[in-house]
């Protein structure tokens, strides 16, 4: 349904965006590596504009006008909330009367899905990098708040996008699938949203009001990466960080309520909120995305792919169906005859345990003749295929014996001791640790005047930057004195 709504852009917009912007992952590429590029502004700023035109035709289910809006939005997300705990507890109560996993069929399915849904956690929090030039204005505070904690406030243990990046990196994950351009459409938004943030402002609170909400998948998911061995910190962070009391839904409402009086136009800032807030709607959603997983397919894909580092390195002497490993490697379009012919000369025992085929020996293991050649992610996908049913079996034998997994309370993974992690007390963020070389860049940056240093910092703390050790200190630096008065 997303799909369409991105697919029926009228032709005159979609033709706007011509050149090297024909598409949205080269857009999404660009707003990373120059951002500062004019033409990429420009694009960017068309990308939201046209997007925008579709979501404000679209239904939307925020109190419809500004009439006591502050208890109206706050009624909004308590329902919402509730919902959404009546349905996680119903879908647990399902899972303990013995119904299937709801979203991943197996650890490949779940790899797959932190993969196809990277383009927008590698840039976490992007959509308000816009509101930090705003630090002297405490009606901006929930907002910049929000995206610093999106930074983890400087700790690399906390910050999202590097959490994100290390759950792909443990998992094989790290080097990006090919995607398609709707899966690259939210964080192109957001990161649109990002270097727009003046002339955009309503629409990055609307956004950002919709995207902090906490929504059923990211509970089940975290349920479900669990029981999978995937480690679910990064969902649970947020099932934690984004509550609707104190965390990220609720600074979301506040940012909304304490803009809206300055804005001179109430109705006209409230309709671009929900305009923005309807952009979450674009592209493909979560549950699409699951959906879309196909084991075969995706193991032909990852072997076509792979095929072209391997198509002149195997020796000639052995030979499937009258060819060598080589000529099957050697053009595109082969890997489903390639996995036939495995199959019809008993190299792969498919429905078995895949320690019975001879393929999964050359993968797998210290001693395997391929040993690093794919990645935990490829190994699963092989692994899978192979098994076929047995691994359904063998899961149906195992149900019961799921460890037990409690998302929301305590998931707060520990950090080490002598790091600050108390968000409360952001002052001693300005103490933590600093090694050379770095120590010259803050030693640098401490002799500016303040208002000068924070503009600096701001600077640093952009969405392609922030995870970088500069970034790091940048952003423990900005969080630490934002609240002084200039001197
Ligand atoms: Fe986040
Ligand atoms: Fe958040």
């Amino acid at each position: 349904m997303l799909l369409q709504h991105t697919q029926n852009l009228p032709h005159q917009n979609r033709t706007a965006l011509t050149g090297i912007f024909s598409n949205t992952k080269t857009l999404y590429d660009q707003l990373l590596s120059a951002p500062h590029d004019k033409s990429t502004r420009a694009a960017a700023r068309l990308f939201l504009q046209e997007h925008l035109s579709i979501a404000e035709e679209m239904e939307c289910e925020l109190p419809a006008n500004t009439h006591g809006l502050e208890q109206a939005l706050e009624d909004w997300v308590t329902a919402k909330t509730m919902e959404v705990g009546q349905q996680y507890a119903a879908y647990l109560e399902q899972r303990k009367t013995g119904s299937p996993r709801r979203f991943f069929t197996s650890k490949a399915h779940a790899l797959h899905f932190l993969q196809a849904v990277a383009p927008s956690k590698l840039v976490d929090g992007a959509w308000l990098y816009g509101t930090l030039t705003h630090w002297q204005d405490p009606r901006f505070h929930p907002l910049i708040r929000t995206y610093l904690e999106e930074l983890g406030d400087g700790l690399a243990q906390m910050n999202h996008v590097l959490l994100y990046r290390q759950l792909l990196a443990k998992h094989g994950c790290d080097s990006p699938l090919p995607l398609t351009d709707d899966h690259y459409l939210q964080g192109t938004l957001q990161l649109a949203l990002a270097y727009h943030g003046e002339e955009f402002l309503p629409e990055a609170i609307g956004y950002n009001l919709g995207y902090e909400q906490l929504p059923l998948h990211l509970l089940i998911s975290a349920f479900e990466l669990h029981e999978l061995g995937i480690d679910p910190y990064y969902f649970t962070l947020h099932v934690t960080i984004d509550n609707a009391h104190s965390g990220h839904a609720r600074q979301a409402v506040q940012a909304v309520t304490q803009q809206l009086p300055s804005s001179g136009s109430d109705a006209d800032f409230y309709r671009r909120v929900r305009s923005g807030f309807q952009l979450n709607e674009l592209g493909l959603g979560t549950r699409a995305i699951i959906r879309s997983f196909d084991l075969h397919k995706e193991l032909v894909r990852m072997l076509d792919r792979k095929r072209i580092f391997g198509r002149q390195v195997h020796s000639d002497y052995c030979k499937l169906e009258g060819r060598t490993v080589n000529q099957w490697l050697s053009g595109p379009g082969q890997m489903p005859a390639f996995l036939d012919a495995l199959e019809a000369r008993g190299w792969i025992k498919r429905g078995a345990d895949p320690d019975q085929s001879r393929f999964w020996h050359l993968i797998a293991g210290p001693d395997a003749l391929m040993f690093g050649v794919f990645t935990e992610y490829e190994q699963r996908l092989i692994y899978e295929w192979i098994a076929e049913d047995w691994q359904t079996q063998q899961q149906t034998n195992d149900a019961g014996q799921q460890p037990s997994f409690k998302p929301a309370p305590g998931s707060r993974r520990k950090v080490s001791s002598d790091t600050p992690c108390c968000a409360a007390d952001r002052s001693k963020l300005a103490i933590e640790p600093t090694p050379e070389p770095l120590a010259a860049l803050r030693r640098e940056l401490e002799q500016l005047p303040h208002c000068q240093r924070m503009a600096r910092l701001i600077s640093m703390l952009n969405p392609s930057q922030h995870g970088t050790p500069e970034g790091l200190l940048a952003t423990r630096m900005f969080s630490s004195q934002m609240y002084q008065s200039p001197a």
